[in-house]
This record gives structure tokens, sequence and C-alpha cells, in this order.
């Protein structure tokens, strides 16, 4: 005998992100006003050093609104973002008697709305959630697109989902309390879609980048908005990286394996940095980039105070082997995307964006490096 289960789906995952400032009451009149349904208990996940600043004053609002509000906090930091801590979270959301009632509202960077977002997708087989972004870098990348993950010691993102938030608010002001050092890193990611598909923004960055670091309001707007335009243009287009997606992972081939073998005294930017610049040296030797812009590239790196040469301490025989736990690895085959001058990407035919690259040629170039 047999059975056929038919289960077709058609799901409409659509979300706002709303970018503006001072965002907190928005976002506590947005779940009251039935963001998450019916819902009327909140996990707000939060680290260490967002907790004070916005993750308590948000669920204290939330209180007053009537939700049941729980905060739960990891210790800020890449060293958090582990199935550890999500076990951590999930047990503790447990205790305090959540179950599948619940949403889960990320305070946070990146690490946050990763670690948030994989946990809500699994806590009860699903909970609703949604990203309060507080960095520069979740705001460019990390809390839109749903993509959600942990890191394992192997690598990072290994392990994760696809799950969308059902809201993003992406508070410009609370950029003000970011130290330097997280800023620049946030621009990593932003030089990034500049060279991939925003040659405005990259040539706007050549102008203004030092103005992010006073927080310069007409700055950040800029950046802001033009981040979210690069990065939801491309996540509508493929939201599961069957192709396209992969143009996102431009410099991050060599820059996540560099952010591990770092032991994460590199932020994740600092490491993209280096990615980035290794990806316009070899893309200049294959063609792809002139030397003008590939100079350019590197220099609008230096600007934004991220590094673009390896670090003495990293092995490069260690970080070539590394290279392999890429997800873009196919056959046991480095692929590489290369940026097409400013503010475009190569396309290998049809949805294809990554190239075969022949271990020995990236090798030589981070020789150089
Ligand atoms: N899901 C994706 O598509 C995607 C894309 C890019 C990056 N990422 C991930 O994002 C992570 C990096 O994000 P991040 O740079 O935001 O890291 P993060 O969340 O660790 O935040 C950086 C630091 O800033 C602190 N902080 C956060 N907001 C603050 C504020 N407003 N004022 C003062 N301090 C504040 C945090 O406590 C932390 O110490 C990495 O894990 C990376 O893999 C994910």
């Amino acid at each position: 005998m047999r059975f056929n289960v038919e289960l077709k789906r058609v799901v409409d995952d659509s979300y706002d992100i709303e970018i503006g400032h001072e965002l907190s009451d928005k976002c506590v009149t947005d779940i009251a006003e039935g963001l998450f349904g019916r819902v009327k208990r909140i996990a707000v996940v939060t680290d260490s050093n967002v907790l004070p600043l916005y993750a308590e004053p948000i669920a204290e609002r939330l209180r007053a609104a009537g939700f049941d509000t729980r905060v739960f906090t990891i210790p800020a930091g890449e060293e958090s973002k582990t199935r550890e801590m999500k076990e951590f979270v999930e047990d503790s959301m447990l205790s305090a008697g959540f179950r599948r009632d619940c949403a889960v509202l990320a305070v946070g960077g990146g690490v946050v709305t990763d670690l948030a977002g994989f946990t809500a997708g699994t806590f009860g087989r699903g909970v609703p959630f949604a990203n309060f972004a507080t960095t520069l870098l979740a705001a460019a990348d990390a809390s839109v697109g749903g993509k959600t993950a942990v890191d394992t010691p192997l690598a990072t993102n290994l392990i994760g989902i696809f799950n969308q938030p059902k809201k993003v608010w992406i508070d410009i002001d609370t950029w003000k309390t970011l130290p330097r050092r997280e800023l620049a890193s946030g621009l990593s990611e932003t030089i990034k879609h500049g060279c991939l598909g925003d040659k405005e923004l990259f040539e706007y960055l050549e102008k203004n980048v030092e103005r992010v670091f006073t927080c310069d309001t007409e700055v950040c707007e800029f950046i802001a908005e033009h981040n979210c335009r690069v990065k939801y243009d491309v996540v509508m287009k493929d939201e599961r990286e069957a192709g396209l997606r992969e143009v996102l992972n431009l410099g991050h081939t060599v820059g996540r394996a560099i952010e591990t073998l770092s032991g994460y005294r590199l932020l994740h930017g600092e490491a993209v940095g280096i990615g980035m610049a290794a990806q316009a040296r070899l893309g200049n030797k294959l063609g792809f980039i002139s030397e003008e812009n590939m100079r350019r590239v590197i220099a609008l790196y230096e600007r934004a105070e991220l590094p673009v040469t390896i670090p003495g301490y990293i092995d490069r025989k260690e970080l070539v082997r590394k290279l392999y736990t890429d997800k873009k690895v196919r056959n046991g085959k480095l692929r590489f995307v290369f940026e097409r001058e400013i503010g475009d990407v190569v396309c290998f035919g049809g949805d294809k964006y990554g190239m075969e690259i022949a271990e020995e040629q990236i090798a030589a170039i981070l020789e150089e490096m």
C-alpha cells in the first residue's frame, strides 16, 4: 500500500524593514498592534553589552504594554554563537515556562540575531521572531535576509536554517554607542555591497567614509538605505542561495576561514576586509578588475580602518586548508565569487556566480598578502 502525503505549500514570508531613529517605541507599538498575532509572551534575546542599553528598556516597555516579557542574555561576542549557547537560551526559556505560545525578539548585533533567529526556528518547532538591529553590521547584513546560524569549532555559520523575521527595525541611533572598531566592522559589509552591486554607494563612501565614525546622520541614513536595497534585491530573487545569493559571499571564502583561524581575534568585518582584498587581487590576476579599481577597493577598506593583509600569526598553509570548509566548495573544488570592476559581479553563465579556482592560484595570492 502506498499513501501520497500531498503537502503543497504557498508561503508568504514578506516582512518590513524599518530604518529610522529611536525606534524602540515603534518596535513595542508594532508588537502591541499584532505583529506576532495573538502572542502575549515575548522572549527578548540579547547580549551582555546590549542588555542595559536597549534590551531592558524595550522589555520594560513591552511589560508596560501588557506582554509577559522575559530577557535571555548571552555573553557578548562571537564566542557565544554556538550550539551550546542556543541550548542555554532554549533551556532558560523552557524553565521560565515558555512554550509554543511565545515569540522571540532579538535585540542586538549579528551574533544575537543569528542565534535568536535560529532558536526561534526550532523552539517548539518554530515560533515567530523579529530583529531589532543595534550594530551597523547587523543593519547592513546579518539581520536582513533570513539566514540564521551558529558557529562550530570547524568553521562559522555551518549549522543553521533559513528563517525569515516578521520585521526588522534598523535604529541608526544605536550606532552612536558602538565602539569605533565595531563601526569599522560594519563598514566592511557596506563596502562589499558597494563593490558587488552599488557603484553609487561605493563612490559615496569614497567621499564620506570617515563621517561614519562620527555617526553623521545624513551619511548613516544613506548607507543604511543602500545596504538594505542591495541585500533585499538579491534575497528577493534567490532566498535559498540556489545561485544569485552567492554574490553576497564576495570576499567571504578567505574571510570566513581567517575569522575562524584567528580564534575570533578578528571581528567578522575585519576578516571580510582581508577576504575582499584577496578576491580583488585574484580578480585582477584573472582580468575581472583593473589594477586601478583593485587599488580603490583596498584603499577604501584601509580608510575604513580595516585590515587588508593577513596577520603574521595566521599560518598560510593552514589557511589554504581551511578554505575547503567554505559553503561554496563543490565536489572538493574551491569556488570564488569575483567583482567585475566596481558595482557588479562576474556571472559565469545562467545563474552561476562561483568560479572554480585551483588551490595554487589562491595560495599564491595569500602568500603575497
Ligand atoms: N545572517 C547573515 O546573513 C549574516 C550576515 C553577515 C554577518 N553575520 C554574522 O553577524 C555576526 C557579526 O555581527 P556583529 O558585528 O553585529 O556582532 P555582535 O553581535 O557580536 O556585535 C558586536 C559587538 O557590539 C556590541 N554591541 C551591539 N550593539 C551595540 C550598541 N548599539 N552599542 C554598543 N555595543 C553594541 C555587542 O555586544 C558585541 O560586543 C557574525 O556572527 C556573522 O557571522 C550574519
